[in-house]
């Protein structure tokens, strides 16, 4: 039976702190962002991925992810079966590692070496890594999620792994990013088959998504008029509450303002 269809509430508070629990409450989950190009996307995700304090790897396909000042860049032969898992020279325990890897897209083997990548977020499989692919579409070309992203698509909980992933477009994308997404960021979907998706997905009304979609777009409208207007308003799916929610653009952190990604 369809669940009752709640109407959206505007948050205009900034950053959702419970985004930031959910992330961090030991549960693996996957978390998305569909939008067009500066929308605010990678700024939202970046920020989610700057919060997790454990282990996490970034795959980034154009370079622009900026994953910290903590990140160690790895090469496709540093790509492994399982975590590279470092020990504190000192205490000997498991230290925290922020792994950078840059596919190159023009490599005969760029889907393999993607998805070898994601591999190494999945093994050992009782240790939590939080992986960001931006760009998700990359990982699954023409939706054909590759053996190891099938994996965290349907078994993450198995896993411990969390994952960020966001994107342009959701059609095109392997239906369960969607599907299983816990949260789902949405900005400016101009395409209407897209928003369908979206709303399909998570078993909300298109009509009065395409609804709420607008509103959120009227908001960006009206930032462009004011001269430090911000067009970063977007809504946000929360699964479990089966609740969208019109958020404020985030508060984007000084080192971030110049960046487009
Ligand atoms: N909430 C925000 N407030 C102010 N500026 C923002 C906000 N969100 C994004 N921006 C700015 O917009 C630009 C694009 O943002 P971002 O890189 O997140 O877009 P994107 O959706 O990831 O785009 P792409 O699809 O090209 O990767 C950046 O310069 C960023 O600083
Ligand atoms: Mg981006």
């Amino acid at each position: 039976m369809a669940r009752k269809q709640l109407p959206p509430i505007v948050d205009d508070d900034g950053f959702p702190d419970d985004l930031h629990e959910a992330l961090n409450d030991g549960k693996p989950k996957i978390i998305s962002a569909f939008g067009r190009a500066g929308s605010g996307k990678s700024v939202a995700m970046r920020r989610l991925y700057q919060s997790w304090p454990g282990d996490k790897l970034c795959l980034d396909v154009n370079g622009n992810a900026e994953p910290g000042a903590d990140a160690e860049r790895i090469a496709r032969a540093d790509l492994s079966k399982r975590w590279p898992i470092k020990r504190d020279d000192a205490t000997g325990q498991p230290r925290p590692r922020n792994l950078h890897y840059r596919a190159d897209p023009g490599s005969a083997t760029y889907v393999d070496d993607l998805d070898r990548a994601v591999g190494m977020a999945l093994f050992p499989q009782d240790h939590p890594v939080l992986l960001w692919a931006g760009e998700v579409g990359e990982l699954m070309p023409n939706a054909v999620a590759q053996p190891n992203m099938r994996r965290v698509l349907q078994q993450n909980r198995h896993h411990k792994i969390t994952a960020l992933f966001d994107g342009p477009r959701p059609v095109g994308v392997h239906p369960l990013v969607l599907a299983q997404s816990r949260f789902v960021f949405v900005y400016n979907v101009p395409n209407p088959s897209d928003r369908r998706r979206i709303a399909d997905s998570i078993g909300y009304d298109p009509a009065a998504f395409d609804a709420v979609h607008n509103e959120c777009q009227r908001l960006n409208g009206q930032e462009l008029k004011r001269p430090d207007g911000s067009p970063h308003w977007y809504l946000l799916w929360h699964q479990l509450a089966h609740q969208l929610f019109i958020m404020a653009p985030l508060p984007v952190e000084p080192e971030q303002k110049t960046t487009a990604a």
